[in-house]
């Protein structure tokens, strides 16, 4: 059963749409199964750049069919403008590469109108969510209220489901928030708007078309969004997102059984990023954290938010390898750490002046820890021309041995540029 989870290894944002892109050359189907368009998922081929919030990193590739799974929190305005901007970039031309799940959670405008509002009423307790709606879309999923995709095709439904929702939000948004409520009205004709140009993508099932594909033999990529330290159950939590990132979400997010999957590839930046709030044992200090926000363009893809940046933290990524199931990891950006005399690396922390090696679960206590390095040569050279993992410098080749014995889990792939010829592969994904 050729079923492979590309999941993100640290705090999102760590290179998963390159590796998709990448890996979708070889793909027949390619399924996102979680988060919406609170990722940010960039890809850049012949120097042109595609940021993708919802369609699966696979869309370049007219050949392999992309698909977005029960899981998702559909924000239908971006999903349609993404398309839009596809299809004039002559990309996405023929409907059938698309599918999108009856079951997937509409996304609309109140749910980020409450993200917005909840974040300004916290003030310094705020999270530093994306501002896009997940968590009260999620959370409307979980009260069993959602507009789901599949009723955007029956206008009765559609109505009053809309009105029952509203009743509830614009109480919270006019009462408790002081903001404006939003008129069930114009929502409701933009919605039977939008439902005309996305009904040519509308899928009644999405898992039984994954299920026909893998027993077929097919091989089909499962895209994670966000990253593991952003899981809302295995996180920072409250410093996380609203839905599960880890490698099990991809099951959970298709109805697909875990029996079908065949490998599950981590992402992981050669050094660590984080946007938002909550604890990041490896933050660096300002200066260094500049020079990486600028030399790697550190900044969201979402949002254009300025990223945290922070050494390499084994301690999270072992984390990761567990949590996940990690069968090998891709190591990427390697070329933003050229120029630097010492690369450090956290290969333990101190935690009430006591050495651990597992991270602690709780974010009060991860707050607290110190980090342990290691410090390791840097190099000088330019990576980003190369293309073979010999033709690395010595000491970023020690740099990566240095990590894979660590951590004790094989790396597959390593990227040093955005392109896709920039990828140098030790062991090919559909070997
Ligand atoms: P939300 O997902 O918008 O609710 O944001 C919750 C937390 O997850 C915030 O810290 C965000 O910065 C972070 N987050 C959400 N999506 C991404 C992503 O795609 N990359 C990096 N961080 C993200």
């Amino acid at each position: 059963m050729p079923g492979i989870i590309v999941v993100g290894a640290q705090w999102g944002d760590e290179g998963k749409g390159k590796v998709v892109d990448v890996f979708s050359a070889n793909a027949d189907l390619v399924v996102r199964y979680q988060g919406g368009a609170n990722a940010g998922h960039t890809l850049v081929v012949n120097g042109v750049k595609t940021v993708l919030h919802l369609i699966p990193s696979g869309v370049l590739h007219p050949k392999c069919m992309c698909m977005i799974a029960p899981g998702v929190v559909l924000d239908v305005e971006e999903v349609i403008k993404e398309i839009r901007d596809l299809k004039a970039a002559g990309v996405l031309t023929n409907p059938e590469q698309l599918r999108i799940s009856d079951q997937c959670t509409v996304l609309l405008s109140y749910h980020r109108k409450l993200d917005a509002a909840r974040e300004t009423a916290a003030g310094n307790e705020k999270i530093g969510t994306t501002g896009k709606g997940i968590g009260p879309a999620y959370e409307d999923r979980a009260a069993r209220k959602a507009v789901l995709f599949g009723d955007l095709f029956d206008r009765e439904r559609l109505k009053q489901k809309l009105e029952s929702s509203l009743k509830e939000k614009n109480f919270m948004l006019t009462k408790y928030y002081g903001e404006e409520a939003v008129d069930a009205e114009p929502l409701y004709a933009r919605l039977l708007e939008l439902a005309t140009e996305l009904e040519p993508y509308r899928s009644k099932d999405t898992s039984l078309v994954i299920h026909k594909a893998l027993k077929a033999g097919k091989k089909v990529l499962f895209e994670g969004a966000q990253g593991t330290m952003l899981d809302l159950l295995h996180g920072t939590y409250p410093f996380v997102t609203s839905s599960s990132t880890i490698s099990g979400s991809a099951c959970i997010g298709t109805g697909i059984g875990p029996g079908m999957m065949q490998k599950i590839i981590g992402i992981t930046k050669a050094y660590t990023t984080r946007v938002g709030s909550g604890p990041f044992p490896t933050e660096m200090n300002a200066e260094l954290s500049e020079r990486l926000r600028t030399e790697g363009g550190e900044f969201g893809a979402t949002t254009g938010r300025p990223r945290r940046c922070g050494w390499l933290d084994l301690v999270a990524l072992k984390y990761a390898i567990r949590v996940n199931g990690l069968t090998s990891l891709a190591l990427m950006k390697l070329d933003v750490l050229s120029g630097h005399e010492k690369i450090d690396v956290c290969t333990a922390y101190k935690l009430d002046g006591v050495e651990i090696k597992d991270l602690p679960v709780n974010s009060h206590d991860l707050e607290r820890v110190e980090p342990v390095y290691r410090s390791l040569a840097g190099w000088n050279e330019d990576l980003q021309q190369v293309r073979t993992i010999q033709d690395l410098p010595q000491a970023a080749r020690d740099f990566v041995q240095f990590v894979a014995t660590e951590i004790a889990t094989p790396i597959d792939v390593v990227s040093v540029g955005p392109g896709r010829e920039q990828t140098l592969w030790i062991k090919p994904l559909f070997a």
